[in-house]
């Protein structure tokens, strides 16, 4: 994801350094390449030597080391850096840098650099609400410097309230935000996914082992393009997305309601949930209780929402849907295509090891209006996500349906 990207961390001093050394951990991870960059108080903290060892590059604090200037000097990391990331940022070096203050090495390359620069605030709470504090963080966001605020909660100086350096993953996802090209930008799409649960009583109900992860990784990936995302997700355990609006439906029925009442405003549909094709005719008040003649539940067929999208969808707009087989696949999936409407179908065979529900991976055939056929290799379900939203991108600007 962040693949030959330069990364340049700025530290400042306080308690939250410790935190920025699993930063530099996961941006590598993630295939940067990380320059980090400490105030003289940030060593009080934490050694540069932690840093080095997990960048795997020197780490620059001395403005004047005639040894580290002659190696790469602090205007040549200003340049080569793709993104500035600073954390944790202190109220002071907020202050500096609302006053355009450059005293030393970070706040130096900070006026040098032409890079996007991600500030993640941590502070006492109180420092945090001080208007000096507030006026500066307005001033950073008015000079263009993008801010991730920080997290409320229990604070190393033992009271409460925001001052939290925000959670190390978010401030991942804002840099891999920050780094990737807004090819969605003005454009609004819609992101169904997960089981859809019919109860029969209030304790049971019908439903899937639908893990919901690939609906969560289209809405994922919409977001990082800059797109407005709106998630319908039926039951399951993932946290919703950065940047995306997400509400949360239980039977078909909701999630119909729901994505009819928005659909027309959509630039395009990706219908990912794994909507139960029928509902118990009737839903007992409450629990029912066993008895030794067994169960019959009597089913009724859900209206299928992908159909209903297909027979109102407006012209422009892309619908693309899913389909699940254990058989046929080429054939049901191209069957769905056409009788849904779809610009594209994505058919993913569940017999298959690595595709489908629950699992992180998938591997899956596009098949699309004109016949064209992509057999996708196993890949991550983002990874498929890029495919769905690169072909939904040529789409929506003309690209041949
Ligand atoms: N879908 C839907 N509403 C339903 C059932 C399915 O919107 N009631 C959508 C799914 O989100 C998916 C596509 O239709 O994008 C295909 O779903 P799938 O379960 O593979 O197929 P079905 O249409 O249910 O047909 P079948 O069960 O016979 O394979």
């Amino acid at each position: 994801m962040l693949k030959g990207k330069s990364i340049l961390l700025g530290v400042s001093g306080g308690i939250a350094v410790y935190k920025a050394a699993e930063l530099v951990r996961l941006f590598v991870k993630a295939g940067a390449s990380v320059h980090v960059v400490m105030t003289a108080n940030a060593q009080k903290f934490v050694t540069p030597l932690t840093f080095q060892a997990l960048s795997n590059n020197a780490v620059g604090s001395d403005l004047f080391s005639m040894e580290s200037e002659s190696q790469i000097s602090h205007i040549q990391k200003a340049r080569m850096a793709d993104l500035v990331v600073l954390a944790p940022a202190t109220a002071n070096l907020m202050a500096k840098m609302a006053a355009g203050i450059a005293d030393d090495y970070l706040t130096t390359i900070l006026l040098a650099t032409t890079a996007p620069v991600l500030v993640c605030p941590a502070m006492n709470v109180k420092m945090w609400e001080h208007p000096a504090t507030q006026r500066n963080l307005r001033t950073l966001a008015e000079l263009g410097y993008r801010i991730q605020p920080p997290a409320a909660g229990f604070l190393a100086c033992q009271e409460e309230g925001a001052g939290r350096l925000a959670d190390i993953e978010d401030i991942v996802e804002s840099a891999i935000r920050l780094l990737t090209p807004p090819t969605l930008t003005g454009r609004s799409v819609l992101v169904s996914a997960g089981p859809t649960h019919e109860h029969f009583d209030p304790v049971r109900f019908l439903s899937n082992p639908s893990s919901g992860k690939m609906g969560y990784a289209l809405a994922k990936i919409a977001a990082r393009r800059s797109a407005k995302v709106c998630l319908v997700s039926g039951p399951c355990s993932l946290d919703a997305p950065a940047q995306v609006e997400r509400i949360c439906v239980t039977s078909a029925i909701e999630m119909r309601d729901v994505i009819l009442k928005i659909s027309s405003k959509q630039d395009a549909i990706v219908m990912t949930a794994a909507v139960s094709d029928y509902r118990p005719s009737e839903k007992a008040a409450h629990k029912m209780k066993k008895s030794p003649e067994g169960l019959s539940v009597l089913l009724e067929p859900n209206p299928d929402i992908l159909a209903s999208l297909g027979a109102i969808k407006p012209p422009g707009q892309v619908l693309v849907g899913f389909a699940a087989e254990t058989e046929n696949l080429a054939q049901n999936a191209k069957d769905k295509l056409i009788r849904k409407n779809l610009d594209f179908v994505v058919a993913n065979d569940l017999t298959r090891q690595g595709a489908g529900f629950a699992y992180d991976t998938n591997e899956v055939k596009i098949i699309e209006r004109s016949g064209e056929t992509s057999d996708l290799s196993v890949m991550t379900k983002e990874e498929v996500a890029s495919q769905i939203w690169d072909r939904v991108e040529r789409l929506l600007s003309g690209g041949q349906k």
